[in-house]
């Protein structure tokens, strides 16, 4: 399959290196250009790109660049996509370390709704539950037991579909959350959070969720901080 992956940090380059293991063809963009990616490139045999060219180059696109940075990426970043190019987003909200506040999401929109209205297409909210390290280290054939399951939501169950089969792929269980308007449910704070539960768990942690966005997850008047000097 061709990926293509907007975001090469943590969460992107570990994508980059799985799905290229798993011999897809990936096109790997970063904020700085493609020269800027030689060493991954030459790692892993992604193509490097620009982040409007890897939006073109995919069956899917994950984007996977910090919440406070989507408004800096083209304006028309998706224009002309085919409507069957299916967009992951891995991004959660940290307000009070890195993305500053977002005041659609703190009045109570949903981070992947805020996401796709930035980005003007439908997303499949993804990987944003694991540890860039769990990500890349922890997968297991399918049936093992005790196998990390990871939820999924969005929209279009086409397209959620496709995300479920490279989860698996990857190692890890899919679990469907439901419509992007029940992501909240895996949402940073939340009991599926970072946990790395098998799919009874994770079934179980999406069931206990509450909607309620706590101080920590909010933004201050000083946000943001840092990681470790959160505002
Ligand atoms: N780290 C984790 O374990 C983890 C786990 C789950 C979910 N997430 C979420 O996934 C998202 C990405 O996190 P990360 O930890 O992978 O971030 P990261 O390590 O800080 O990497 C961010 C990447 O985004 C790129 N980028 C920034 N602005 C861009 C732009 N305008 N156009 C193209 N590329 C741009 C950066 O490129 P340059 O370096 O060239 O600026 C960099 O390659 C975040 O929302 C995060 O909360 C992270």
């Amino acid at each position: 399959m061709k990926i293509g992956i907007i975001g090469a940090g943590q969460i992107g380059g570990t994508l980059t290196r799985r799905f290229r293991a798993l011999g897809h063809e990936v096109f790997v963009a970063n904020s700085r250009g493609p020269a800027t990616l030689a060493d991954l490139a030459k790692e892993t045999g992604a193509k490097p790109v620009t982040a409007r060219e890897a939006a073109r180059a995919g069956e899917v696109v994950v984007v996977t660049i910090p919440q406070g940075k989507i408004p800096n990426l083209p304006k028309d970043l998706f224009a002309g996509v085919p409507e069957s190019v299916v967009v992951i987003d891995t991004g959660n909200y940290y307000p009070r370390q890195r993305d500053g506040k977002i005041a659609e999401i703190e009045a109570g929109m949903i981070e992947s709704r805020w996401v796709a209205r930035q980005l003007g297409r439908p997303v499949v909210k993804a990987f944003n539950n694991i540890y860039a390290k769990h990500l890349l280290e922890n997968g297991k054939p399918a049936g093992t037991p005790g196998r990390i399951a990871l939820p999924v939501a969005g929209d279009d169950p086409k397209a959620k579909a496709v995300v479920m089969k490279l989860i698996d792929e990857l190692g890890f269980d899919a679990v469907d959350t439901g419509t992007l308007d029940q992501s909240w449910r895996q949402q940073p704070g939340t009991p599926v959070y970072t946990k790395d539960y098998d799919a009874d768990g994770v079934k179980r942690a999406l069931g206990q969720a509450s909607k309620e966005r706590t101080a920590e997850w909010r933004a201050t008047e000083k946000s943001p901080g840092s990681f470790a000097q959160p505002a």
